[in-house]
């Protein structure tokens, strides 16, 4: 993205040189660079950046629904709404040393009540921090004045940049149960070894560890990523036939995108009025020889 069409961003800058954007539009964040300027994160040439979809990279926010999963649009309306920025936002639980961060929060418009008729208030804090790390904070709370709790699910739509995707190894998935979106949602258990890629894949695995790594061997790095509140995780890759078919997506660039996203699917999480609910994602970026062994 470049910007384009006035639709606003904050940059966000470490010291040693790593660097996030951030576009109202979606609350999205669409780069994180590390402190040699190397973008880690995919966002597609053809990315439409204006609304009315939402912007095909980076990390886009599936709520109040995952996927198909609900009567909603596809992936729920966050991604396609104009967050603002939030100045003093109640404090967060774990206040993080660094310093740059940005606040959005997402209310729902009198629209969003036609399709969704539930009062909330979606807090995103997105900080970069002193390593060049990458935090996402999600706190949602159900303001209803009228004693009416609702369901979410939820998912931080991450597409991660990869040298070859054929190259690629994800670890921390083994032998977990997961849902096959190209196969009805069925459930299956994963044989194996690590998740290696070599067509369409479209999975949310089930109760994951709240560590997965994704080893690009080519670029000789690994993307850690860390959740909280999200027991799952879905693997997303389009691969040839899907990609020609979406316009926002250029035909060859699967090769070098990977969708992770640290989720809640299985379990739809329920708030009663009054209540918060947290969901976290932490990723880091490291050379390959650094985490041999771990
Ligand atoms: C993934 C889903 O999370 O997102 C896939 O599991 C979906 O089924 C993909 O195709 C992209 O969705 P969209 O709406 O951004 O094209």
């Amino acid at each position: 993205c470049n910007g384009v069409n006035g639709l606003e961003k904050v940059v966000l800058r470490e010291v040693r040189g790593s660097s996030a954007e951030v576009y109202l539009y979606g609350g999205q964040v669409t780069s994180w660079k590390n402190e040699h300027g190397e973008e880690l994160l995919f966002i597609s040439s053809k990315a439409i950046c204006k609304p009315p979809k939402a912007i095909r990279g980076g990390i886009p926010i599936c709520f109040p629904q995952f996927g198909s999963h609900g009567s909603l649009e596809q992936h729920g309306f966050a991604r396609n709404r104009f967050w603002t920025i939030e100045a003093e936002p109640p404090p967060f639980p774990t206040n993080s040393s660094s310093k740059a961060f940005v606040d959005l929060i997402l209310k729902p418009s009198e629209e969003d009540m036609k399709i969704w008729p539930h009062s909330f208030e979606f807090r995103l804090r997105i900080t970069l921090g002193p390593g060049g790390d990458l935090m996402l904070t999600s706190r949602i709370r159900n303001t209803s004045t009228e004693g009416k709790p609702f369901t979410f699910t939820f998912a931080y739509h991450t597409y991660f940049s990869v040298s070859d995707i054929s190259e690629v190894r994800v670890e921390g998935l083994e032998t977990l149960d997961y849902l096959d979106n190209l196969q009805n949602k069925e459930r299956f258990t994963e044989q194996g070894d690590a998740i290696t890629f070599e067509a369409e894949v479209d999975k949310v695995y089930l109760s994951t560890p709240t560590k997965i790594a994704i080893l690009d061997h080519e670029k000789k790095r690994t993307f850690v990523i860390r959740k909280d509140g999200l027991p799952d995780a879905v693997v997303w890759n389009p691969w040839d036939k899907k990609a020609k078919a979406m316009a926002d997506f250029g035909d060859d660039e699967y090769k070098h995108m990977l969708c992770v996203e640290a989720a809640a699917v299985e379990k739809p999480i329920t708030l009663k009025p009054g209540e918060e609910w947290r969901g976290r994602q932490e990723l880091s970026a490291v050379p390959s020889s650094y985490c041999s062994g771990q």
